[in-house]
């Protein structure tokens, strides 16, 4: 057989080639056929080049040949590089100057006419895209998208090896740590009727690690978890993981600072100031209403709780008096702007997020208000001033609970900031968000829940109060956001077991109960465990950032969809009747119907 290897890539192929017989390898993207000649474009990883076939000077069966070629066909062509004659030049591609004249043509695969024009993915449903991903995989968006991933995880992996992280592997079939969302659950055959769960994360494993000595930990290690899936979450992604001993917040926080942006320099060759801002969580709650401020725009929240709590306007004084909050934001120059339609809309919005309602004023000779008739014109200028406005915005407030307050405005903020095309894409704002509250209420359970996990140590000072007022309790978390959107988030841990244990009495947990489900770990920290704590990033979201990407999916080789299936390959999916029985479970058919 004739040899067909390449001699070079589609991505070497260039002017000082000329003259110099090649062969390369590739697919087919695209033919045309001009006044007999037959010009083809050939595609690999590197690159495009564009062959053409003469029938005056080739073979007649290798012309017939090239006849039959299709988009996706594999093959091998070898021919002499030559300057594309005046006028043919093509500047939008980097092999634009010089073509490849054939001489061979070997075809060493054929293709079907794709399911879809892999030219044009914006015409093409996503299902089908996902059935066929190694299709969707050919498309230079893709292939850039997961180029720039390996090359992040390149350079995360130099970065920690650097500074003597140690990378090691953490099991995948475990028991269900307290992350808090639905665990993924494997059947055990061998122990009928029990289950392995799959790492929501390695959190206890890494501590452990760090009770084992390794004083620094590293994985780029695919987590589980089964909840509710949006534009940033699937059912499994990839974290960046690590855990450090005998460290404070200080020493992950700055470590990380300089990892991620090296990283974007790497990358994006931007150079971004350090160091990145820290605002504790009360103040993002209270200016941006969002606990991952998006801080590339202003229109912050304002309080006006004080000028309206004796107001003759009910909602606003009844708030007030049950310990809420009335807060707004300015939309500047939207009184003059917007229609009656687009202010209902923002109503409905935001009583679909959750608010009772949305007063909103419009600043002109007058104000328009439906609630103009109820407030005092000092209780009008005090909300004037209160929001900055002038002539022309448009004010909304909110009056609820602080909770409520804080999401509907910072959604409506959101929203506005897109609508208005405030936000200014090329501009990357990162963000440390610190001082989080240890716990939050559970309304559902009636108790206190972990806001981060159970191993997150108190802040020292307010470490009394678990036991008085544990709502008030910070802790020495740290979440690292960017331009909205949370990139990473740790905590400095509890590495003594005293408090490990009131911590558990803080969340509602008897002893007996939270042995039951951490005695190993808690037994672990009885000998000896160093002051240690960490973090992990989303791998995922990184790569979204870096190529600014609006879904996950677009960083990830082969995705679940948004409702947890994968496509391609058709999971989930049944078993066997055999499977079922040999794991000692039931299937639905087997079961009897009372159950
Ligand atoms: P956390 O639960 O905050 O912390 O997760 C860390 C980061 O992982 C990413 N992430 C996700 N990415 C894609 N899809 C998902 N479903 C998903 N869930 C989380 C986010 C998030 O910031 N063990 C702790 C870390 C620690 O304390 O060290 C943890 O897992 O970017
Ligand atoms: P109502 O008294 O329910 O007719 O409401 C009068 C106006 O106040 C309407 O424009 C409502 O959208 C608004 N409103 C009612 N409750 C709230 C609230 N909690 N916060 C902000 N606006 C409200």
């Amino acid at each position: 057989m004739k040899t067909w290897k390449r001699t070079h890539t589609c991505g070497d192929i260039n002017r000082a080639l000329v003259g110099e017989t090649v062969t390369i390898n590739g697919w087919i993207n695209r033919r045309r056929d001009l006044g007999g000649l037959i010009f083809i474009d050939v595609r690999d990883r590197w690159g495009l080049v564009q062959v053409v076939f003469n029938p005056e000077t080739l073979p007649v069966d290798a012309f017939t040949a090239a006849e039959r070629l299709r988009s996706e066909f594999v093959v091998a062509v070898t021919g002499t590089v030559a300057q594309r004659p005046d006028g043919q030049v093509n500047k939008e591609m980097a092999s634009g100057e010089i073509e490849v004249h054939v001489n061979d043509l070997q075809v060493l695969s054929e293709a079907k006419t794709p399911p879809f024009h892999l030219g044009r993915p914006s015409d093409v449903d996503e299902s089908l895209r996902l059935k066929y991903r190694y299709l969707d995989l050919r498309r230079q968006e893709l292939q850039d998208a997961l180029i720039i991933r390996h090359r992040t995880v390149q350079f995360v992996r130099r970065f920690l090896d650097g500074h003597d992280f140690l990378d090691i592997e953490t099991p995948m079939l475990t028991k269900s740590t307290p992350e808090g969302a639905r665990d993924y659950v494997v059947p055990s055959r061998v122990h009928k009727g029990k289950f392995f769960a799959l790492p929501q994360s390695p959190q206890m494993f890494k501590q452990l690690l760090m009770v084992g000595g390794f004083e620094r930990y590293y994985q780029i290690v695919r987590c589980f978890r089964d909840e509710d899936l949006r534009a940033d979450r699937q059912p499994e992604f990839t974290q960046i993981d690590l855990e450090m001993s005998f460290v404070d917040r200080d020493d992950v926080m700055s470590l990380m600072e300089t990892m991620m942006l090296g990283l974007f320099q790497e990358i994006l060759g931007i150079t971004i100031a350090a160091p990145i801002p820290r605002l504790n969580y009360d103040e993002v709650m209270n200016r941006f209403g969002s606990d991952r401020p998006d801080t590339r725009f202003g229109m912050e929240l304002n309080d006006v709780t004080d000028d309206l709590k004796d107001s003759r306007f009910k909602v606003f004084a009844s708030t007030a008096s049950q310990g809420g909050v009335i807060k707004g934001i300015n939309a500047k120059g939207c009184g003059a702007s917007f229609t009656r339609r687009e202010i209902d809309e923002l109503v409905e919005k935001a009583t679909g997020w959750g608010a009772k309602g949305l007063v909103w004023m419009v600043l002109g000779e007058q104000v328009k208000s439906p609630i103009a008739k109820f407030l005092t014109d000092e209780e009008v200028s005090a909300i004037i001033a209160g929001l900055q406005g002038e002539s022309g915005d448009l004010l909304l407030l909110v009056a609820d609970q602080k909770e409520t307050a804080w999401d509907v405005l910072g959604r409506l903020r959101l929203f506005l900031g897109d609508k208005l095309d405030l936000i200014p894409k090329d501009q990357y704002n990162f963000l440390w968000v610190v001082d989080w509250p240890l716990l939050e209420w559970d309304e559902e359970a009636g108790r206190y829940s972990a806001a981060h996990h159970p191993f997150t140590a108190p802040m020292d000072e307010d470490a009394d109060m678990l036991g008085t007022k544990p709502g008030d309790v910070r802790a020495k978390a740290y979440d690292l956001v960017l331009n909205g959107v949370e990139l990473g988030g740790g905590s400095i841990r509890i590495n003594q077991e005293a408090m490990q244990a009131r911590m558990f009495e803080a969340l509602g947990f008897t002893p007996q109960q939270a042995r039951e489900q951490f005695g190993f770990f808690m037994d672990a920290f009885e000998y000896g465990t160093p002051p240690h704590g960490g973090i992990a990033f989303g791998l995922d979201r990184i790569v979204m950032m870096l190529t600014g990407r609006s879904s996950i999916r677009d960083v990830i080789a082969f995705p679940k969809t948004a409702s947890a299936m994968d496509l391609m390959v058709s999971a989930p999916s049944e078993i066997s009747e055999v499977q079922w029985h040999e794991l000692g479970l039931q299937s639905k058919q087997q079961r009897p119907e009372s159950v």
